[in-house]
């Protein structure tokens, strides 16, 4: 059993969920993913202003951003393929970490360069709001920062090593919560460096 810290109501950390060599493994499934789902840069529904991650996804659905919106589809918005399955080893991460009885559909792989952030936001255009988000992070350090469901209230920040895995749900399912930056040379999974965060969400009502 891993390590179980409740930072706030709803939002779990688990730190070094993955030794490793599963991260090692992960990375390599992740490799076969971007061949078949290159990364893409998504881009803000209404500006078209590029976002500073690079992204692409596994699952049977897959998150998107382009001038169209926000939203899910079964298919990469470059090639039309359909993405690529999810790791093994995240579906059986969403059932030891994760209490609820349905598997992820999505699997959103962001991938940050040592200046990418990600600016404070909810999680809300999936269907399931009763299932957790999952997230696992691998590479460099990122710090995390999580509020409440009101944009403007308290947050609090905690680092995501390598390994590590984090729940969002229940009351803080719709928290929001962003990446502040991430921290160059704190980790050698990633030859080049950099940060690879893996969101897993159940997307539709079972
Ligand atoms: C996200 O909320 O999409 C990413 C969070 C993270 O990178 O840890
Ligand atoms: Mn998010």
């Amino acid at each position: 059993m891993t390590n179980r810290i409740e930072i706030a109501p709803g939002v779990v950390h688990f730190p070094g969920s993955f030794d490793r060599m599963a991260q090692e493994a992960l990375v390599s499934s992740l490799r076969e993913v971007a061949k078949a789902a290159p990364l893409f840069t998504p881009r803000m529904p209404r500006t078209g202003k590029p976002f500073s991650v690079k992204m692409t996804n596994c699952g049977t659905l897959g998150w998107v951003s382009d001038t169209d919106g926000y939203r899910y589809q079964p298919t990469h918005p470059d090639s039309g393929a359909p993405w690529p399955p999810m790791p093994p080893a995240l579906l059986e991460a969403w059932t030891s970490l994760v209490a609820y009885p349905h598997p992820p559909e999505a699997c959103l792989v962001n991938f940050y360069d040592g200046t990418a952030r990600m600016g404070l936001h909810q999680d809300r255009d999936e269907q399931a709001f009763d299932a957790p988000v999952l997230s696992v992070s691998l590479g460099d350090t990122g710090i995390f920062r999580v509020g409440g469901t009101m944009r403007s209230g308290p947050t609090r920040s905690v680092k995501l090593q390598s390994g590590d895995a984090l729940s969002f749900g229940g009351p803080a399912r719709l928290a929001f919560h962003g990446i502040d930056r991430i921290i160059p040379g704190t980790s050698t999974l990633l030859p080049q460096g950099g940060r690879i965060n893996l969101t897993l969400r159940r997307v539709m009502r079972p």
